[in-house]
């Protein structure tokens, strides 16, 4: 049932708490030059296979769609050596949180704050990168699009997220740093708030224009 009165805070993983191009980062001596183009083609190829498969009915669990894009980006970018395939993947598992998450978190966490991940990732994937970044006991909730066999922004995924916490949608604060998901979780009804860390230019104008912040530590301090 639906709590009139409670909210919480839901999170975006990749690219919000965790950092997408902190694999590469592990490897960017071997990598070589074209490392930041790699790692950009990675995550744009794995984000599309997203979209693309979601709009055409069918559903990847994002591993082997992670690991799909990698091998894209391998073959594009034929520089970068394959023998780091492994090493990247590994690495993709254990992403590094980005350095005011933890603290975020925690500060919320000791507020009241209910705190949840809803996530493309894959289940086994979001359980290696939150218990790397030692955040599991400060989440209430990692949940995965892996149970409605869609992906962002689908509603669907979004209505997730409220049914599991049982916190109707505007009651649900909202954090992401890609801004493709901010407007799908701000067109559902949530607050939604965008982490523009990158002060990348807006986008979506004919919805409404989420409330920006810098960081994860510009986010309110008040949902119970
Ligand atoms: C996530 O759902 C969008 O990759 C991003 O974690």
């Amino acid at each position: 049932m639906i709590d009139a009165t409670a909210s919480a805070y839901v999170f975006d993983a990749y690219g919000t708490l965790f950092d997408v191009h902190a694999a590469i980062a592990h490897h960017r001596a071997a990598a070589g030059p074209e490392a930041e183009r790699f790692s950009e083609i990675w995550r744009q190829k794995q984000l599309e296979y997203t979209w693309t498969l979601t709009l055409a009915g069918h559903y990847v669990d994002f591993w082997t769609l992670t690991e799909r894009a990698l091998d894209y980006a391998f073959a594009r970018v034929p520089s970068v050596d394959h023998v780091l395939r492994a090493r990247l993947l590994d690495a993709y598992l254990k992403l590094d949180a980005f350095a005011d998450a933890r603290a975020a978190l925690a500060e919320l966490k000791a507020q009241g704050a209910r705190l949840a991940i809803l996530s493309n990732g894959a289940p086994r994937m979001l359980a290696a990168a939150v218990e790397a970044a030692a955040l599991s006991g400060l989440l209430d909730a990692v949940l995965s699009v892996d149970a409605v066999r869609m992906y962002k922004p689908r509603p669907e995924v979004y209505a997730l997220a409220a049914e599991r916490l049982a916190v109707k949608p505007s009651g649900i604060i909202f954090v992401s740093s890609n801004r493709w998901d901010v407007m799908g979780a701000a067109s559902f009804g949530f607050d939604a708030f965008w982490v523009n860390r990158a002060r990348l230019p807006d986008e979506y104008a004919e919805l409404a224009t989420p409330r920006q912040i810098p960081d994860l530590a510009a986010l309110p301090r008040t949902a119970r």
